[in-house]
């Protein structure tokens, strides 16, 4: 049975501002479906790029933006056999989490810990499953290593700082304002380069004694990329996540033959949907990193449902760190 609920909607491409709050109808549930009553959805970069457009994939209209979220199952589908109504879940849904309910398949739905809040649940999928694939099956991040992260306070960055840390590594953050450095620092970064009044070759190179850096995970690219390939270690591997700078780079290839480094691309969703199992064992070890103490999930802000659109301003103005939530009463 099909059935309504209230969601934050995109009509046409466009910013924050043009989302509505209306109705959605939701699919029929699937064989493999599993419906969730939504309590809080994490917000990401990437809800910003797909409502302008700009994000890999185009949903059609209309349709509510939102890639994650937590609450409970409701209902699921005949083939469904591990989740049952009553779970408490956290979900990656691709887009439609800014509603009081949403529909996604069975294989990005997992239990969460009794210990896990639903904020902090629903921040959790997308930016973790992105760098613990990143750093560990992308990156081979080994113990005494040194670790770039840039972008370092942010939804995926602080989480390369703490799992970073956690994997062993000596890990140096750039961030573009002192006053996120801190947040940096508290989180395990050895280190933090401002990149806006420091250069970042320059710095690592000195903090490295002249090495470089093993494993660069690049959320940020532009200027941040172009100078990541002069301060990289022989063997480094640096880690394309994304672009929230706006300019997506070009890599000289005599740069990569030069200093014996990979340009590695991650892509955690398509990792996700082709390699569920393993992205199910990542998972595990996320959570049970989680129950012993060992990640503190961090959310800066978090906003109603009716307000998502000044979520995203937040989000964009550059002045949230870690995570920003949205809550479903
Ligand atoms: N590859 C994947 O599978 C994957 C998965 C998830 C996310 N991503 C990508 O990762 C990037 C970060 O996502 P997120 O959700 O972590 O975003 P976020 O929380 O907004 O963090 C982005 C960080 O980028 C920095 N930044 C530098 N220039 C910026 C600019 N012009 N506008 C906004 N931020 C800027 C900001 O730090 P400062 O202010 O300190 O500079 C900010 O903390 C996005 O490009 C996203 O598409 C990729």
């Amino acid at each position: 049975m099909s059935s309504s609920v209230k969601a934050m909607i995109a009509k046409a491409w466009g910013g924050p501002e043009t989302l509505v709050y209306e109705d959605l109808a939701l699919p029929e549930l699937g064989p493999r479906h599993v419906r969730i009553r939504v309590h809080a959805a994490g917000l990401n970069f990437p809800d910003t790029l797909m409502i302008a457009g700009k994000y890999q994939f185009k949903p059609s209209f209309p349709f509510a933006p939102g890639m994650e979220c937590a609450g409970v199952v409701e209902a699921v589908g005949e083939k469904v056999r591990d989740l049952k109504p009553g779970d408490r879940v956290l979900a990656t849904t691709g887009h439609g989490a800014f509603a009081e309910a949403v529909v996604t398949e069975d294989r990005n739905v997992f239990k969460i810990p009794d210990s896990m809040s639903y904020e902090v649940a629903a921040g959790f999928p997308i930016t973790y499953g992105t760098t613990y694939h990143a750093l560990v099956d992308r990156g081979r991040l080994k113990k005494g290593e040194v670790l770039l992260v840039h972008g370092a306070a942010g939804g995926v960055g602080l989480n390369a700082v703490e799992l970073g840390r956690e994997l062993g590594a000596t890990v140096i953050g750039t961030v573009g304002s002192d006053e996120k450095a801190a947040i940096v620092k508290e989180y395990g970064a050895a280190h933090v380069i401002n990149y806006s009044t420091e250069s970042i070759k320059d710095r690592v190179k000195e903090l490295t004694g002249g090495n470089g850096a093993d494993v660069i995970y690049d959320a940020v690219g532009g200027d941040a990329f172009d100078q990541s390939l002069r301060c990289i270690n022989w063997d480094g591997r640096l880690l394309v996540i994304g672009f929230a700078s706006g300019r997506i780079p070009e890599a000289p290839a005599n740069m990569a033959l030069i200093k014996g480094c990979s340009i590695v691309g991650v892509f955690w969703g398509a990792f996700a949907a082709r390699e569920p199992e393993k992205n199910r064992a990542n998972f595990a070890a996320l959570f049970s990193l989680f129950q012993h103490g060992k990640l503190k999930p961090h959310v800066s802000a978090s906003f109603p449902l009716t307000q998502v659109p000044q979520a995203m301003q937040a989000l964009l103005s550059r002045k949230t760190t870690g995570k920003v939530v949205i809550t479903v009463p």
